[in-house]
């Protein structure tokens, strides 16, 4: 099988970017991702953009070709890729496929959502099309709502504390102090996070990942082409790309407390790269709650089910720890620009592998792992990476 690396990455600053529209966060991401690469745009045969909901939050649709366009790389084919809060993952993957087929040597990836366009309502209104519409939004059930009925659960089931959910923003807040590119930089405490405020109980806003805009791209390439056009360099290989789905709807699943979409795509990557849960160095995963990675922990198998509340506020997740998770500040606290996270978590892999991260180097890491979730779990992607 055809082996398929990260050869340059560009990340804009994420947060609030009242200067920049779309197409200057993309261009800015996707030129920073060429440079990176140093093999000039003309190589690159085709880009995937995965974006959520720029339709809702900026009039503007059409983001592949608006990407190509804006970088200048017309005429190759542009594609937009959508999977709610996965849609750059599903960008990366698709990007990977076509290569793996030998369609293309060269792709660019990008990610990109700016969402401090509309107020509040709007956004959660926007982001809540990724629920069930019908039986979901159109009830009032927020996605922070939708969260706290799956921290309820998993709270019932298995005795998990606000205090052990707390404790994954903590970590989170602390990596992203160490991360130029994070929304938020400073550093809270577990008593922060319980006087925050409910949001939706059990969940408080230090909780929840916040609005955000930023963009992220990649560029892929076929291995031994890289290493033929001297791009190999930082090559970052992509050992297992795997995606599985789940009900739309939480009433339809067995159990409010396991993402079995994440079980099933993990399952398959280990598989793929012929590796378990010990043989992983680091993971970003998708925090957009705070039990969103205490749930993600143990579907990855970091810890048993039930435990990860535990799991992390023993320690177990930070750097240093048994497998650290979310190095980069994670979507708490780097923010969550949503179609741009999936390809933001493949960067931090991509640094963390070259022993670029700085103050949030995992020592001797060998392999990473990117989680990236659609919705309340309907949409699962996850990868595998090490150096080339
Ligand atoms: N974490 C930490 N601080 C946050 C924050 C968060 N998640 N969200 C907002 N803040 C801060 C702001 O920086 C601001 O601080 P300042 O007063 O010092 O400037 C303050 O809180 C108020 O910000 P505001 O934008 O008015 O917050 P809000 O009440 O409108 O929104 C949430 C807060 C939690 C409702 C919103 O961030 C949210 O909906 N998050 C979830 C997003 C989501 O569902 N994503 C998809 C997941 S599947």
């Amino acid at each position: 099988m055809r082996s398929i690396s990260i050869v340059g990455v560009g990340l804009t600053k994420f947060g609030e970017h009242w200067d920049k529209g779309l197409k200057e966060l993309i261009a800015e991401a996707g030129t920073l991702a060429i440079e990176d690469a140093g093999i000039g745009k003309v190589k690159i045969q085709a880009v995937y953009a995965g974006c959520m909901a720029s339709g809702r939050f900026n009039g503007q649709e059409h983001i592949g070709a608006l990407a190509a366009d804006v970088l200048g790389l017309n005429p190759i084919p542009a594609t937009r890729l959508e999977g709610a809060c996965a849609s750059g993952g599903l960008a990366l993957r698709n990007a990977y496929l076509a290569i793996r087929t030998g369609e293309f040597d060269v792709a660019l990836v990008v990610g990109v959502e700016k969402m401090t366009e509309v107020d509040t309502g709007d956004a959660g209104f926007a982001l809540g099309g990724a629920s069930d519409a019908e039986t979901e939004l159109f009830a009032g059930a927020s996605f922070p709502a939708l969260y706290a009925l799956m921290a309820q659960a998993h709270m019932a089931e298995f005795g998990t504390t606000e205090e052990q959910l707390a404790a994954a923003s903590v970590k989170n807040h602390k990596n992203a102090s160490q991360n130029p590119y994070a929304q938020f930089r400073n550093e809270i405490t577990v008593a922060d996070v319980m006087k925050s405020g409910y949001v939706a109980s059990p969940l408080k806003l230090l909780d929840c990942s916040p609005i955000t805009d930023g963009a992220a791209a990649v560029v892929l390439m076929a291995t031994d082409v890289a290493r033929k056009m001297n791009a190999a360099r930082k090559a970052v290989e992509i050992i297992a790309s795997a995606q599985a789905s789940d009900t739309l709807d939480l009433a339809h699943r067995n159990n409010l407390y396991e993402t079995a979409a994440a079980k099933k795509a993990v399952q398959d990557a280990y598989r793929q790269a012929g590796i378990s849960a010990k043989d992983v160095s680091f993971a970003e995963v998708h925090d957009c709650f705070s039990i969103a990675e205490i749930m993600a922990i143990e579907a990855l198998g970091f810890c048993r089910q039930g435990e990860g509340g535990k799991f992390t506020a023993d320690g177990h997740t930070a750097i240093g720890g048994k497998t650290p998770v979310n190095t980069s500040g994670g979507l708490k606290g780097d923010g969550h620009p949503v179609g741009a996270t999936g390809v933001k978590q493949a960067i931090e892999a991509y640094w963390q592998l070259n022993n670029l991260a700085g103050a949030r180097q995992v020592r001797g890491a060998k392999i990473g792992l990117t989680h990236n979730v659609g919705g309340s779990g309907a949409t699962a992607v996850i990868h595998l990476y090490r150096k080339a």
